[in-house]
């Protein structure tokens, strides 16, 4: 069986919990797009040129502990902003969209190029202050220094690096289902997404 799930969006809108979620309730494996762009990043800040950086990539990459950070994320929305670093990430993005048993991608541009015939796209978004307040929850357990306002100007830097490039741009998918957490709990989201994957399970 071959069904995908595509969840795109801006940071920290919520869409990695979702997709954690979905794919742990319908038995679908899960793919956070978003590692591939920091696992090569990580790596172009470790002196290697960002096409060969790509295409190096190993699944023990994609498991550094040293991914999630805010300057990793920076470095991430730069080379992913160049066309030949997205080329190198398709074919393996395509395939695990469409492997046997199902799947969920969150990233940018899932429902645009990666799996435009997506059974389910979802497009994640909350307000900029929301998004900081939970990505600040988040980091400052790591480094308590950090103000939310950092974290707010972060965010808005790489959501309008990732919204305006000419490749691949984040923008929701005419056919996604627009979901705002903003005012939602996560238990609300994950049951409104879930709704989705049932109803169209259910055609
Ligand atoms: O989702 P995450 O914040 O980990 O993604 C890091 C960066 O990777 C994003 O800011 C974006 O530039 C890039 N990205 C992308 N396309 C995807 C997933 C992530 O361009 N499908």
């Amino acid at each position: 069986m071959k069904f995908t799930v595509a969840i795109d969006g801006p940071a920290a809108a919520g869409k990695g919990t979702i997709a954690r979620s979905l794919a742990a309730q319908f038995g679908f494996g899960h793919l956070d797009t978003g590692l591939l762009y920091r696992a090569t990043a990580r790596r172009v800040m470790d002196g290697e040129d960002p096409l060969s950086a790509a295409l190096a990539l190993q699944s023990s990459d994609l498991r550094r502990g040293d991914l999630r950070t805010a300057q990793v994320g920076q470095v991430a929305s730069k080379v992913a902003a160049m066309p030949k670093v997205r080329t190198a990430l398709l074919d393996f993005q395509k395939n695990f969209a469409r492997r046997e048993g199902g799947a969920v991608l969150d990233g940018r541009d899932i429902g645009t190029v990666i799996c435009p015939e997506a059974e389910v796209k979802l497009f994640v978004t909350a307000t900029d202050a929301v998004r900081a307040q939970r990505r600040h929850a988040e980091l400052s357990q790591k480094d308590p220094a950090l103000t939310v306002e950092e974290v707010l100007a972060d965010l808005r830097a790489r959501d309008m690096r990732d919204a305006g490039r000419d490749t691949a741009p984040m923008t929701a998918s005419a056919d996604a289902l627009l979901l705002d957490t903003s005012e939602l709990t996560i238990e609300e989201a994950i049951e409104m997404a879930g709704a989705a994957v049932i109803a169209k399970m259910a055609v």
